[in-house]
């Protein structure tokens, strides 16, 4: 077996796709929201039996390893690598060649964590365990989150580095400058050559992706240096090819299933805070590391659930993020609440005095635009016209991020009360300043999809779903064959698909899913991947039918393509009666009308039935 045969085998596809979207068992399958496109009734099934999905709104499908691939944009090897530790499977590289430049860069950071984790333990990262204890994190989290220390020196790290070749390969300057860790020294001079190391001297905290791959590091100030050193607080790895900042969420990976359990996100502004409620307990919280909430994390977040909290440093500074943050939010329909902290500047400083004071400004967290609209009224005479108008401004231009027309009425009618101006004058307005590119720029891949739904027409929707009946139940064949040709069957590949399944079910006088696959790939035609489809298709809408109504439904399809196909017969021949007119070709007239009386006769006898 090969190690992607075994990973596919060890894993639960069902497990794999609820990390992307949130899945729902019917009968015995899965459907969901489609990953790919914007949809709001579920088109996407997964057939654990099978290991396979298939989306009948935007037409992807495939296994496991196809899902990854294209929702994380990634090559084969690097979903292998990516899918391995899912799996419990211990990749083996034996052809480093193949080995992509992605996994040698996620390689040197995985080992570069490991050296900064493993300096922390001696002599020269005593400081900052030390102080890192005195901030109360517990030895368990240290080892956990991975922490360490940078040593004060130019290339220890480099040198490390360069001592531990991976699969005989050595690293190069190269690939380690481009994860980021070594900076290229200034070329001036002319004589000076080659890299130091970025972080020096300091704490070291790894920044993981949600797929628990190293991708970057965050370093804190060493605290003796703290009033003294210029570089900021923390410095952070620079982007590279594995690091894009506004497409990684702090602690996503360690939160992700606590997120969906919990069924609510809490974002909190720094990696600190957010280890810290790790330890207290709250493991449903992840940090945006100091920056306003990108539309990127926002789609991570919905991966595992649609509330989200925020809980943002009550500086300015902090209220700006979350302000900014909120905009982002609002746009993409989640449900956003604000924590405010009864103390204290952040997370941090409020779980350390009291764990309980925290959980309650949890469960108190107050709706977005009911907290926006408490802020920026606080301390105004509403009675005033100016002070009204001016809120009235504000959350309008609130209310016109909101796409859900049932909370906007919501919050149309609260403003209304709390400002005392008539509903109907605020939705003039609101509609004035509501901004349709927003919306149209959003439902752009729903449209697109739509569009490919709509490109294929009812007579191959039929077809396609006499094909998916077929395949859930073979014992039909026999009948639908005496009762339909092949050409009734819309489209040509869905003729070849139906002749393939005759030939083969006469040969074999049973389906075997797996078996007429391998004869469909030995025609290498690529109809095993309609196979996969109707299979999904055939489970997802008559996985609860009884026999005889498959027979119903059977028939209904037959009589339905019937009709199609001798319509198109008649146009046809219609035209070729029109040209023997024009040409005066009085005996194949005849003939031809003969025809064609024969077939609107049978046209006539199906709608009779
Ligand atoms: P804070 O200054 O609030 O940091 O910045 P903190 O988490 O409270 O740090 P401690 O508690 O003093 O150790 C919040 C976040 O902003 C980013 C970091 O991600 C930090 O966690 N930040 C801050 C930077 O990237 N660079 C900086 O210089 C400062
Ligand atoms: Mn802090």
């Amino acid at each position: 077996m090969s190690q992607s045969e075994e990973i596919k085998k060890k894993l639960d596809i069902v497990e794999v796709i609820r990390e992307y979207t949130p899945v729902k068992a019917v009968g015995a399958n899965f459907q969901a929201l489609c990953p790919f496109h914007n949809e709001k009734t579920p088109s996407f099934v997964i057939s654990p039996d099978k290991q396979i999905w298939h989306c009948f709104g935007c037409g992807r499908g495939g296994d496991v390893f196809a899902f990854v691939m294209e929702k994380e944009g990634l090559g084969f090897m690097e979903t292998l690598r990516l899918l391995a530790p899912k799996a419990g499977v211990v990749l083996k590289y034996e052809d480093p060649a193949a080995y992509s430049e992605r996994n040698r860069l996620l390689d040197i950071l995985e080992l570069s964590g490991k050296y900064y984790a493993h300096v922390l333990t001696t002599a020269p990262g005593k400081v900052a365990k030390e102080y890192l204890l005195k901030r109360e994190l517990s030895e368990e989290t240290i080892s956990d989150w991975h922490l360490g220390y940078s040593p004060d020196s130019w290339d220890s790290l480099y040198n490390f580095l360069k001592a531990r070749p991976i699969s005989g390969k050595k690293y190069t300057d190269e690939e380690i400058f481009l994860a980021g860790l070594i900076i290229k020294k200034d070329q001036a001079g002319g004589s000076a050559r080659g890299y130091y190391d970025r972080f020096r001297d300091r704490i070291m905290f790894p920044i993981w992706d949600v797929n628990n791959n190293i991708v970057a590091f965050t370093a804190r100030i060493n605290p003796a240096k703290e009033k003294t050193e210029k570089m900021g607080k923390y410095i952070n790895s620079p982007q590279t090819g594995v690091y894009d900042k506004s497409r990684i969420l702090f602690a996503l990976n360690k939160a992700k299933n606590d997120i969906r359990k919990e069924d609510l996100a809490i974002v909190v502004e720094g990696q600190m805070d957010a280890i810290s409620c790790h330890q207290h307990g709250f493991k449903n919280v992840v940090a945006s590391s100091g920056t306003a909430l990108t539309t990127e994390q926002v789609a991570l977040i919905k991966r595992f659930t649609n509330n989200v909290a925020l809980c943002f440093d009550m500086d300015d500074a902090g209220q700006m993020a979350a302000d900014r943050g909120i905009k982002e939010v609002l746009a993409q329909e989640l449900n956003l609440k604000i924590i405010v902290l009864p103390y204290g500047k952040d997370p941090d400083e409020c779980l350390k005095n009291n764990p309980d004071d925290f959980r309650q400004a949890v469960r108190g967290a107050k709706l977005m635009l009911e907290y926006y609209l408490e802020k920026i009224s606080a301390g105004l005479d509403l009675s005033q016209l100016d002070n009204k108008q001016l809120v009235v401004k504000k959350m309008l231009d609130m209310i016109a991020k909101v796409h859900n027309k049932v909370e906007r009425d919501f919050w149309l009618h609260k403003l209304s009360e709390s400002v005392e101006v008539d509903e109907a004058l605020l939705r003039e307005n609101l509609e004035k300043i509501s901004k349709p590119e927003g919306v149209v720029k959003s439902s752009q891949p729903h449209s697109a999809a739509k569009s490919q739904e709509a490109a294929m027409s009812r007579e191959e929707r039929l077809a396609e779903l006499l094909l998916a009946i077929l395949i859930k139940f073979p014992e039909f064949i026999s009948y639908t064959v005496s009762n339909l040709e092949p050409d009734f069957m819309a489209a040509s590949i869905l003729m070849r698909f139906y002749n393939n399944l005759i030939i083969y079910y006469n040969k074999f006088t049973s389906l075997s899913y797996e078996d007429f696959r391998v004869y469909l790939e030995e025609k290498s035609e690529g109809d095993e991947k309609l196979l996969d489809k109707f299979i999904l298709l055939g489970e997802k809408d008559f996985y609860n039918f009884e026999t005889n109504q498959v027979k119903n439904e059977i028939i209904k399809i037959i009589v339905e393509l019937k009709k199609y196909g001798w319509q198109k017969k008649i146009k046809k021949l219609e035209k070729t009666i029109a040209l023997a007119e024009k040409n005066g070709q009085n005996a194949e007239l005849e003939v031809l009308m003969n025809e064609l009386k024969s077939l609107t006769d049978q046209v006539q006898s199906l709608n009779i039935n």
